[in-house]
């Protein structure tokens, strides 16, 4: 099986849905392990309880350390390997520079139905406005407060005689329910066949008149008039790898691929010396260099007055 994916969760405060991911992520089927929990309130409870359950913790105080803490967390996340970023209760705006940075790899839970009551008074705002329904989110976190795209909800009734505590104390139920398992498939997403090879598709179909066509059982990229320049191999020959098979100049530079990193780098069977098989079920997937390695390979396939071409 592949590796899990490495998820940081940080928080502010209680703990609540960190304690739920945590432990979510002790199925053996889980896609991804909570490998850090940090945050910006170094005496948060929830790091506490984090550091009991043998989670490695990161105490850091975004107050004192003033800018310097978005650096200094940007470090640690490297250091720990972090895939995924889940802010759970996490209440500091994050600078649009981190943000970037984990572009698509950042998501975030919210105590109401987005786009409905973004920001800090969500409760308080449905009891006020007599909405009948009230609920969570998960969605990915962009520049905007609250406003990525949203990639789960629950909804939970609001009761005559709610309060704004007794509504979270129900709301905080249907989150922990929630963000386990939409944490789970958005991980998922990088390592399943069918997402895999959209992005392989996406890239390789953006290179001049390529196209796609089922080649000895796997979906393969070629240039109109000339070669397959890459296949997209799913399990292939039960190998049990997804991985991309692109052109190189030979078996020199097969075997120092290889012996670079035997991990992600193979032989593929029956292909010969002039193919590398890079796996792409492994978390840390490069996509601009796979990107590089597509065009590369588009480039030995295509014709000559194509092949010439600036990209
Ligand atoms: C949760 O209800 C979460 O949705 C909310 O803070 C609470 C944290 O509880 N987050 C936000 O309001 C973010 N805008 P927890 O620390 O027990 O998980």
């Amino acid at each position: 099986m592949a590796d899990k994916v490495r998820v940081a969760v940080l928080i502010s405060g209680r703990g609540s849905n960190m304690a739920a991911l945590i432990y979510a992520a002790r199925a053996d089927d889980c896609p991804y392990e909570v490998a850090l929990v940090s945050g910006d309130k170094p005496d948060a409870p929830g790091l506490d309880l984090a550091q009991a359950e043998r989670v490695d913790v990161l105490r850091l105080d975004g107050k004192k350390l003033g800018p310097s803490y978005w650096e200094g967390l940007q470090v640690s996340l490297g250091d720990a390997r972090i895939d995924v970023v889940a802010l759970a209760g996490f209440m500091r705006i994050i600078p649009a520079s981190f943000v970037e940075r984990w572009a698509g790899k950042i998501i975030n839970i919210h105590p109401s139905l987005l786009p409905r009551h973004r920001g800090l008074h969500s409760h308080d705002e449905v009891l006020a406005a007599g909405e009948r329904v009230t609920g969570c989110t998960v969605h990915e976190v962009t520049a905007d407060l609250d406003d990525g795209p949203i990639l789960g909800q629950v909804e939970v009734a609001v009761l005559p005689g709610d309060d704004a505590q007794s509504l979270a104390t129900r709301v905080l139920i249907a989150e922990h329910q929630l963000y386990p398992r939409i944490l789970a498939e958005f991980v998922a997403r990088d390592t399943h066949p069918e997402a895999l090879l959209d992005q392989v598709r996406a890239l390789a179909l953006a290179l001049p008149e390529a196209a796609e066509k089922v080649s000895h059982g796997s979906p393969g990229f070629f240039v109109k008039g000339g070669k397959f320049f890459a296949y997209f191999s799913a399990n292939h020959h039960g190998d049990g790898r997804i991985a991309l098979l692109v052109k190189i100049s030979g078996v020199d530079e097969q075997m120092m691929l290889i012996e670079g990193d035997a991990e992600r780098y193979f032989r593929p069977a029956y292909f010969g010396d002039s193919w590398i098989g890079i796996r792409l079920d492994l978390t840390g997937t490069d996509w601009a260099h796979i990107d590089e390695w597509l065009t590369r390979s588009w480039r030995t396939a295509a014709p000559k007055r194509l092949a010439a071409m600036p990209i």
